[in-house]
């Protein structure tokens, strides 16, 4: 069999080293769609994603794998399933869930999720009145993608005020043209990844990202800069999750929603009450870099069952123990990261057992350097896990070298 694997992040390296794990598969049947430090051959280059869809077709490509959310916005499996392939990801109607927050929060009021009070705005014009439909300064949230920077948690209502006219005003372009308000929601936060093959909804147990740049939750928002599996569900918790994904299940069916692929619900736990902040449609990156350690089984066939209706077959199971991804990132990130820094003793990985996965670095010759944000994860399962990873996250050195000194399961 042969795939193509979309994307060149650490979240894809994830994905192409579990593919790998597959008996399924071999090496040199997996094809990519970019170059990444781990994909440096194999590339298929393409101008369209109609161009690539055809090229895998004569190269006999039968599934297609996507990782990242723009392609799936932008219709890359409605493409490929013209072409009889089979895909991993949503059509681009679903595809809306992730990439129009409007669309998300009316497809959680058609189906009675819970969802923090909002109100959607498209000139600056109304900013004033909307802002006083909120008791707390309210989140500002650009409709579109916005590359993970289009939510800003404003701490006065002036702020609010601000951010709300500039992203009206274009920050984000077309991806702000319209915003959200919504209503500041305080609790546990956590990542809730399910697969979907049509009929069936199968989740996994939760995870957690460490969004803020620094120990204890201070600093800026980024990508996030580690994650830890699986966060335990105390007492009702548990309750509310499942009721949660059963009704999420029932809208999807109610709904005929006919794609194969993630749904990632970002949930907030208020008073053991599951509120939905965002969806997205693809894994979260960096919490499935923990998922993927964890799990005992192919997931390439788990891929290949949903393509065929069959994910009421599949089990998800997983070690007995937890793992924890630490993201070594480069100093300036998220704003102005440094780039071009030579990578130093990645060999202290293997030497405590850790998997090295690479994000925003960049291979010449034999050696490695920084070449992005978030640089290098660096995940474990185990027992002593966390302890090994430190230490390895400690002797790769890096001119400007940050990293959260804090995962841990929450
Ligand atoms: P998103 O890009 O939609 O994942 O939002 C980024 C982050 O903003 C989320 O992971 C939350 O930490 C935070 N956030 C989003 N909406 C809310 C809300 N209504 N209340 C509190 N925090 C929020
Ligand atoms: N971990 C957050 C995201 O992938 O959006």
């Amino acid at each position: 069999m042969k795939i193509l694997l979309f994307g060149s992040g650490a979240r894809e390296h994830a994905l192409y080293e579990a593919i790998l794990k597959s008996v399924l598969i071999k090496k040199e049947n997996i094809y990519f769609a970019q170059t990444g430090s781990f994909a440096d051959s194999q590339i298929i280059e393409f101008l369209d994603y109609d161009e690539l869809a055809k090229k895998a077709l004569d190269i006999g490509i039968k599934l297609l794998i996507v990782g990242p959310e723009t392609p799936l916005a932008e219709g890359i499996c409605d493409i490929f399933n013209k072409y009889n392939i089979n895909t991993i990801g949503a059509n681009k109607y679903w595809a809306q869930l992730e990439s129009s927050k409007s669309f998300a929060k009316q497809f959680m009021l058609n189906f009675n999720i819970k969802t923090a009070k909002y109100c959607i705005l498209s000139d600056v014009s109304e900013i004033e009145n909307k802002l006083k439909n909120f008791s707390y300064p309210p989140v500002i949230k650009a409709d579109g993608l916005a590359a993970g920077k289009g939510v800003y948690l404003p701490k006065t209502f002036d702020e609010a005020k601000v951010v709300a006219k500039e992203f009206l005003n274009g920050k984000f372009s077309e991806a702000s043209k319209k915003i959200i308000m919504e209503q500041r929601l305080f609790g546990r936060e956590l990542s809730l990844f399910s697969l979907w093959d049509g009929k069936t909804l199968l989740n996994f147990p939760p995870a957690c990202d460490f969004k803020r740049l620094l120990d204890n939750d201070m600093g800026e928002n980024t990508g996030g800069m580690g994650s830890a599996f699986p966060c335990e569900l105390l007492g009702k918790e548990k309750e509310s999750v499942e009721n949660y994904l059963r009704k999420l299940e029932n809208a999807l069916k109610h709904s005929d929603a006919k794609f194969c692929g993630i749904i990632y619900s970002g949930i907030m736990l208020c008073d053991d009450d599951v509120f939905v902040l965002e969806y997205n449609m693809r894994f979260g990156d960096p919490e499935i870099q923990s998922i993927l350690e964890n799990f005992r089984g192919d997931i390439l066939d788990v891929f290949i069952k949903m393509t065929q209706g069959r994910l009421n077959e599949v089990n998800l199971c997983f070690n007995d123990e937890p793992s924890y991804c630490v993201v070594l990132a480069s100093s300036g990130y998220p704003s102005l990261p440094k780039f071009g820094c030579e990578i130093f003793n990645l060999d202290a990985a293997v030497n405590h057992g850790v998997r090295v996965l690479f994000a925003g670095a960049k291979k010449i010759g034999n050696k490695y350097y920084t070449n992005g944000g978030r640089v290098l994860n660096l995940v474990k399962c185990g027992k002593n896990a966390l302890f090994d990873i430190y230490k390895t996250a400690n002797e790769i050195k890096f001119d400007g070298k940050i990293y959260r000194k804090d995962i841990r399961l929450r």
